[in-house]
C-alpha cells in the first residue's frame, strides 16, 4: 500500500515535470517511463502474463532470455552447458543494457536477473519493476513441466527450487516496487492488476 501511495505521488511530480520539461528531456524521461519491467522466480508467469499485459495495453512485448537466444544464437541451457552460468550473466546484463532505448514495453526478464549487483538500479532505471510471485508447490509444479532451465537440472530440483527461492526472495522484494501473486490468478486477471497498479504508478 506505502509503495502505491508513493508511486501515486511520484507519478504526479513526473507529470508536472513533464510540462514543464525542454523537448529534448520528454524523450528521455518517457523512454525510462513507460515500460513495465516483470521479475520473479522461474515460472511466476513473467512471460505468458507479460504478453498479455504488452497486448491489453498495445505495448511490445521484450523477453530478455529471447534476446540472448537469439543474439547467440543457441537455447539457453546449451549456453549454459558450453559457457557456464557466469557467462550467461554477463549476456543477461548486455541484453538487459541494450533495452535503455525502450519505451511502451514490457520486459519480461530471467529470473536471476535480479543476482547481479550492477542490474538492480538499471531494472529500476528501465521502467515500473512488477514482481510476480506463486507458492513454492506451484512454481515447483510449473517449472516441472519441461527441462529447459540448465539451473535446475540436479538430482533433487524440488530442493533446488527451495533453496534458490529462499536465497533470492530479498532480492526481489528490494527491486520490486508492486508484487503480484499468481498462485490463484489466471494470466489475464494478473495482467489486469499489473496494469491497473501501472495507471496509478503512471498517472494514466
Ligand atoms: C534463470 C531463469 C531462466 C533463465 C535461465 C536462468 C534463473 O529464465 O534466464 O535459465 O537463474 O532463474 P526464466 O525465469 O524465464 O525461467
Amino acid at each position: 500500500m506505502r509503495n502505491r501511495r508513493q508511486s501515486a505521488v511520484s507519478a504526479c511530480a513526473r507529470r508536472s515535470l513533464l510540462l514543464t520539461a525542454p523537448a529534448h528531456c520528454l524523450l528521455t524521461m518517457s523512454a525510462t517511463h513507460t515500460n513495465i519491467i516483470l521479475i520473479g522466480f522461474m515460472g511466476s508467469g513473467k512471460s505468458s502474463i507479460g504478453k498479455h499485459v504488452a497486448q491489453m495495453l498495445r505495448f511490445q512485448f521484450v523477453d530478455t532470455d529471447a534476446l540472448i537466444v537469439e543474439r547467440n544464437g543457441m537455447p539457453i541451457a546449451q549456453l549454459f552447458a558450453l559457457h557456464g552460468e557466469d557467462h550467461f550473466r554477463g549476456l543477461e546484463t548486455n541484453a538487459l543494457e541494450s533495452c535503455r532505448e525502450l519505451t511502451r514495453s514490457v520486459l519480461a526478464t530471467g529470473g536471476g536477473v535480479v543476482l547481479r549487483e550492477k542490474n538492480r538500479p538499471l531494472l529500476r532505471e528501465l521502467g515500473f519493476v512488477v514482481q510476480l510471485t506463486a507458492s513454492e508447490d506451484v512454481i515447483y509444479e510449473r517449472v516441472s513441466r519441461n527441462r529447459k532451465r540448465p539451473l535446475l537440472h540436479t538430482t533433487n530440483p524440488r530442493a533446488t527450487v527451495h533453496e534458490m527461492f529462499t536465497a533470492r526472495q530479498p532480492l526481489y522484494d528490494a527491486v520490486a516496487q508492486f508484487t503480484v501473486n499468481t498462485t490463484q490468478l489466471d494470466h489475464r486477471a494478473a495482467a489486469e492488476v499489473i496494469i491497473e497498479a501501472a495507471r496509478v504508478e503512471f498517472g494514466w
